[in-house]
């Protein structure tokens, strides 16, 4: 990847401060950037289900799973302002203005393939298949960074149970829009886009594995995958495919984009994994954001107790 190691993360750009908006201010906001006109409604309808947090309280990280009681939450300003997404920008820094005025409203995504019911889904209708929920899960990247994050999304498994999966489908393979006219970097990312990701179906159904849609309790921001991205907590960021608008059940492993770019550092599995190098580098330590001294990097990103057994008998060196 053309990534900027976590070590040339300037001191002076680690915001210690926590920035908290309230969610009126949030929604003043976005009507005021009219960027996505006439959705005070819907977002006042998508926030309605998830409880107020106040995320000063150092007592919210106990909302997380039992892996994250006792880890700060990364600011909101670093999360929105510190990016991987090529088709804006392969700058972490840049992705956040070039992605201002991409726009997510109205948005399809479609469910198909070896399903009974394939369905191309309107956003929100999607989004109400089932309550929205919060979770605060880690983000850990390839380039040895991680982030503790509050998402807000529904578990994957209820979109996939919708449109019930045949028999025969053992995978699942997800697309990124396709829309080069507002991503500035689509010609420049040095990737075969659009971006393409994929998940086996036992992890695509298991409980941890999260739609987002938002986080501090906010719609998601485009730098982040708005309107709908992956979120697998145990795999490397990479494999969480951002502004999906497509879900394909599958019999065969799908292709993915970082395993297409450069197959010997990239595999299918992507599974954190502290005792199985980059080739270029270690994965045995990273810089949480925020954080000044590296910590021990997880196997599984410390979800090994939840998904250890998904990849009973495989050789995890050569399923990297
Ligand atoms: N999805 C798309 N469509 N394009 C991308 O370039 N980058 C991936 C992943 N999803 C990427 C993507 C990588 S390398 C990472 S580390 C995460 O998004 C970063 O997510 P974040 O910006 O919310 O931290």
């Amino acid at each position: 990847m053309l990534i900027k190691q976590a070590d040339d993360i300037k001191s002076s750009e680690i915001t210690p401060e926590r920035v908290y908006f309230s969610r009126r201010n949030f929604i003043r906001a976005g009507l005021l950037a009219g960027s996505t006109l006439a959705t005070g409604a819907l977002y006042q309808g998508f926030l309605a289900p998830i409880p107020e947090v106040n995320y000063q309280d150092p007592n919210v990280i106990a909302r997380g799973t039992a892996s994250e009681a006792g880890e700060a939450l990364t600011p909101y300003s670093d999360i929105t302002s510190y990016n991987n997404y090529y088709e804006f920008t392969t700058g972490k820094y840049g992705v956040a203005r070039r992605a201002r005025n991409f726009v997510t409203r109205p948005w399809t995504v479609t469910v198909d393939g070896l399903v009974n019911k394939p369905k191309t889904y309107d956003l929100d209708e999607l989004l109400g298949l089932t309550a929205q929920e919060e979770r605060i899960y880690r983000l850990r990247c390839v380039e040895g960074w991680s982030m503790v994050i509050p998402w807000t999304g529904l578990p994957l498994s209820a979109v996939l149970k919708e449109v019930e999966p045949h028999g025969d489908a053992a995978y699942v393979a997800f697309q990124t829009i396709e829309a080069p006219k507002q991503m500035p970097g689509w010609n420049s990312s040095g990737l075969d886009l659009p971006y393409v990701e994929g998940l086996r179906l036992d992890e695509a159904m298991h409980p941890l594995t999260l739609l987002a849609s938002g986080l501090y309790g906010q719609p998601l921001p485009a730098q982040n995958g708005a309107p709908l991205r992956l979120v697998v907590p145990w795999k490397y960021g990479f494999k969480s495919i951002k502004s999906i608008v497509k879900i394909t059940l599958t019999d065969r492993q799908p292709p993915t984009t970082w395993n297409i770019a450069a197959p010997r550092e990239y595999g299918f599995y992507s599974n954190v994994n502290p005792n199985v190098a980059h080739p270029r580098w270690s994965q045995a330590k990273e810089r949480r954001i925020g954080e000044f001294l590296r910590r021990d990097t997880l196997l599984f990103n410390g979800y090994a107790d939840q998904v250890a057994g998904l990849y009973d008998n495989m050789n995890l060196r050569k399923n990297f």
